[in-house]
C-alpha cells in the first residue's frame, strides 16, 4: 500500500493585527482576561475583500513550492473550511483555478476547527487506496468576518489564518500519515453555530430576520467537550497505531485556548518541550490553526523529517479527530 506523505508546507496569515489592548478599547475585556483564560495575545484578521481563498491560495503556492511539485500534477485540490467565499462555489474551486491545478478535482470539508484533521484523512484515503498519488490538502479560515466585534465572549477567541500541505503517494517508507482517528456528535450542534444563511434562515428571507449571521457559541459547554475529545482522539489514534505516547515527538494540537491544550497534554503525560504553541499569536484561526501550527514546527527546526507528530483539533459540529503522522 502507498504511503501519504507529506512533501512540503505552506501558511498564510493576513497582515492586519488585532491585540488585547485594541480589543479592550472595543468591548468590556482585559488583557488580563484573556491571558489566563485563553493564552492569546494578538490574532491576524483580514481586510475588507480578503477572503478564506485568498490565504488559501497563498499557503497552496508555498507549499508547492516547497514540494517541488507543479500545480498541473495534482489530482486533487481539498480545502477544510467553513467561512467560504460565497456559500457556493467551494474555496478549494477557486484555489484550483488559481494555482492553476488544471487536472485536480476539488472539494471543501466542512468540520470546522477540525477541518485539516478530516480533510488529511479523505486524502490520505486517496493515496493509499491507489485512487491518486498528489493531493493539495488546505486547513484556512476567516473566522473574525463572522464574529461579534460586540461579543466579549467570542470576539476575542478567532483570528484568520491557513496553511496548505502537499501529499504525494511514496513505496517502501516509513514516512507518511501512520493513523487518523475522526469523531463527531450532532447533538452539539446547539453548542456552536451561525444561524443565519444557511438553509434555515436564508439571508433575503423576511422571516429570517433577526437571526444571527455571527457565531454564538456556550463557551463553557464547549470547554468541557474540547478537554475529553482531545485527550479521548490522541489515546484512540495511538492505539490504533500500536504506540504510546512517548513515541510522540511534537504534539499539534488545535490551537483554541492554552488551558485546553495544556490539559490534554498533561492527560498524555507530553512534556512541555513535545508541544507546539502558537495561539499567543493568532488565536483559534479554526481550519488553519494546525497547518499553520505544522508550518511554523517546521521553520523553527522543532519538526523534522522522520519525526513523529500528532495533531488533534475539535470544532463546531460538535467534531473532533486525530492525525498520527511520521513527518
Ligand atoms: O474551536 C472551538 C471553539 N471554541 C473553543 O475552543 C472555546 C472553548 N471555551 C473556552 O475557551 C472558554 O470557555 C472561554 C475562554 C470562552 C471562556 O472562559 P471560561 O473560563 O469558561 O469563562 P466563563 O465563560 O465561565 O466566564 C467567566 C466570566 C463571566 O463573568 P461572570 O458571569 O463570572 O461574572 C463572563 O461574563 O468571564 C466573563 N467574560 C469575560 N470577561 C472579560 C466572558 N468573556 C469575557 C471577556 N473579558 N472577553
Amino acid at each position: 500500500m502507498p504511503r501519504a506523505v507529506i512533501q512540503g508546507i505552506g501558511h498564510a496569515v493576513p497582515e492586519g493585527r488585532l491585540t488585547n489592548a485594541d480589543l479592550e478599547r472595543m468591548v468590556d475585556t482585559n488583557d488580563e482576561w484573556i491571558r489566563q483564560r485563553t493564552g492569546i495575545v494578538e490574532r491576524r484578521i483580514s481586510g475588507p475583500g480578503e477572503t478564506t481563498s485568498m490565504l488559501a491560495t497563498a499557503a497552496a503556492k508555498e507549499a508547492l513550492q516547497n514540494s517541488g511539485v507543479a500545480a498541473s500534477e495534482l489530482e486533487l485540490v481539498i480545502c477544510g473550511t467553513v467561512t467560504g467565499d460565497m456559500s457556493f462555489p467551494s474555496v478549494s474551486c477557486l484555489v484550483q483555478d488559481a494555482i492553476g491545478a488544471s487536472h485536480a478535482g476539488a472539494y471543501d470539508v466542512g468540520a470546522a476547527c477540525a477541518g485539516f484533521i478530516y480533510s488529511l484523512a479523505s486524502a490520505t484515503a486517496m493515496i493509499e487506496s491507489g485512487t491518486m498519488r498528489k493531493v493539495l490538502v488546505i486547513g484556512a479560515d476567516t473566522l473574525t468576518k463572522v464574529v461579534d466585534f460586540t461579543d466579549r465572549s467570542t470576539c476575542v477567541l478567532f483570528g484568520d489564518g491557513g496553511g496548505a500541505v502537499v501529499l504525494a503517494a511514496e513505496e517502501n517508507t516509513d514516512r507518511g500519515v501512520i493513523k487518523t482517528v475522526l469523531l463527531s456528535d450532532g447533538s452539539g450542534a446547539k453548542h456552536i453555530f451561525v444561524e443565519a444563511g444557511g438553509t434555515r434562515h436564508p439571508m433575503h428571507d423576511p422571516a429570517s430576520q433577526g437571526y444571527r449571521s455571527t457565531i454564538f457559541m456556550a463557551g463553557a459547554e464547549v470547554y468541557r467537550f474540547a478537554v475529553k475529545a482531545m485527550g479521548d482522539a490522541c489515546c484512540r489514534v495511538l492505539d490504533l497505531a500500536g504506540m504510546d505516547a512517548s513515541q510522540v515527538d511534537l504534539f499539534v494540537p488545535h490551537q483554541a485556548n492554552l488551558r485546553i491544550i495544556t490539559s490534554a497534554a498533561q492527560r498524555l503525560n507530553l512534556p512541555d518541550e513535545k508541544v507546539f504553541l502558537n495561539v499567543q499569536n493568532y488565536g483559534n484561526t479554526s481550519g488553519g490553526s494546525i497547518p499553520l501550527g505544522l508550518y511554523e514546527a517546521v521553520q523553527s527546526g522543532r519538526l523534522k523529517k522522520g519525526m513523529v507528530v500528532m495533531t488533534v483539533g475539535f470544532g463546531a459540529g460538535l467534531v473532533w479527530g486525530a492525525n498520527l503522522i511520521r513527518w
